[in-house]
């Protein structure tokens, strides 16, 4: 009698087998989605213009969005929350009166400043409440 065939020992590994590994690599593997990016448009803006800073790349199903001064999450540098379905902005300690937020994340800068000039960051809290974020460059010259 044959004794019953047990994993292959050293040997080589059968090709269904790795096959198999392959498709569920391939369907854990996390979906790449195309990075938030932020770009300002103009590219650079003279004091006292407005300047729009559009996002791109917006997740589909955005809960809330968040905007900061600087390259990182800081909440006394942030600017603004919005949060989606309710429509609702609320400003926060960076905020000068000056900024729109739009449903679509991007956010206007109206009478723009040279202290103005420097990165801006937007965290975007998805409904599985996964957060993105992308930040963008602020130019401002004087005229
Ligand atoms: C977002 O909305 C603003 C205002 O309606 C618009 O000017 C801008 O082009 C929109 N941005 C994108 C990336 O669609």
């Amino acid at each position: 009698m044959e004794p019953p065939s047990g994993p292959p020992r050293g040997g080589r590994v059968p090709w269904q087998e790795v096959l198999l590994a392959v498709s569920l690599l391939t369907f854990w593997s996390p979906p790449t989605t195309a990075q938030v990016t932020v770009e300002s448009v103009p590219p650079s803006v003279a004091e006292g213009k407005d300047v729009l800073l559009l996002v791109h790349n917006l997740p589909g199903d955005p809960l809330g969005y968040g905007w900061f001064r600087g390259e990182t999450i800081e909440p006394s540098r942030q600017i603004v929350s919005y949060v989606v379905d309710a429509q609702v902005t609320t400003p926060g300690p960076a905020h000068s009166d000056r900024e729109t937020i739009y449903p679509n994340g991007s956010l206007l800068f109206q009478n723009i400043n040279l202290i103005d000039t420097g990165y801006y960051t937007i965290q975007i809290t998805k409904r599985n409440l996964q957060v993105d974020q992308g930040t963008g460059q602020l130019r401002v010259f004087r005229e």
